[in-house]
């Protein structure tokens, strides 16, 4: 399992691999119809300079098997998708790992993110807090059963 920054090249394979684990995982969390417009069209020029700038990607034999991305200027934490045939194996954890360091070089207090329903006891095992369920404001103009989630950064790294 390697990981490293993405490049504009990966945008493609990114964007399906997050129809993939969405429609795999979030299935019986949220109704067919929410989870048909989350993964409508393709991958627009926004997402494909987001992927350039931003993303990382984890590799395992040759391929792209999962997604992150962190904002420094504010914590968040976007884009944790993982290729269904991957999961399980420690292909998001690696990345949070990852992502943490991140944020504790850029002197970060905490990490924010808002998860899916279905990914809240992921983030749990990755130190996270938070289980009230919210609304998420998608760009794409819908909205969605988030629970927003922190990790304190100055306790000790897991
Ligand atoms: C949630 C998701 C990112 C997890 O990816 P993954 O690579 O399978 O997770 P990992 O193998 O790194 O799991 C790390 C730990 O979390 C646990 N875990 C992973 N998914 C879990 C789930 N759905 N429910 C409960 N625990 C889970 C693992 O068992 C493992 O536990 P451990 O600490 O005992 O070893 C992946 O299922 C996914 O892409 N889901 C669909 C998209 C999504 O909802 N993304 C989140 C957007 S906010």
């Amino acid at each position: 399992m390697e990981i490293r920054k993405a490049q504009r090249s990966d945008a493609h394979r990114a964007f399906e691999l997050r129809t993939l684990a969405i429609r795999s995982e979030c299935k019986g969390h949220y109704s067919d119809e929410a989870l048909a417009r989350w993964t409508e069209g393709s991958a627009t020029e926004k997402f494909m300079n987001d992927v350039e700038q931003n993303f990382h990607v984890v590799m395992m034999k040759g391929e792209v098997a999962g997604t992150g991305m962190i904002d420094i200027g504010n914590g968040m934490v976007d884009a944790i998708f993982v290729d269904p045939r991957f999961m399980r194996v420690g292909v998001a954890r690696r990345m949070m790992t990852h992502l943490e360091q991140i944020a504790r070089e850029a002197g970060l207090p905490e990490m924010k993110l808002n998860s899916t329903l279905n990914a809240a006891a992921f983030y749990r095992r990755c130190g996270f807090d938070g289980d009230a369920v919210s609304t998420y404001h998608s760009p794409r103009g819908f909205q969605l059963d988030c629970i927003p989630m922190t990790k304190n950064l100055s306790e000790a790294a897991y």
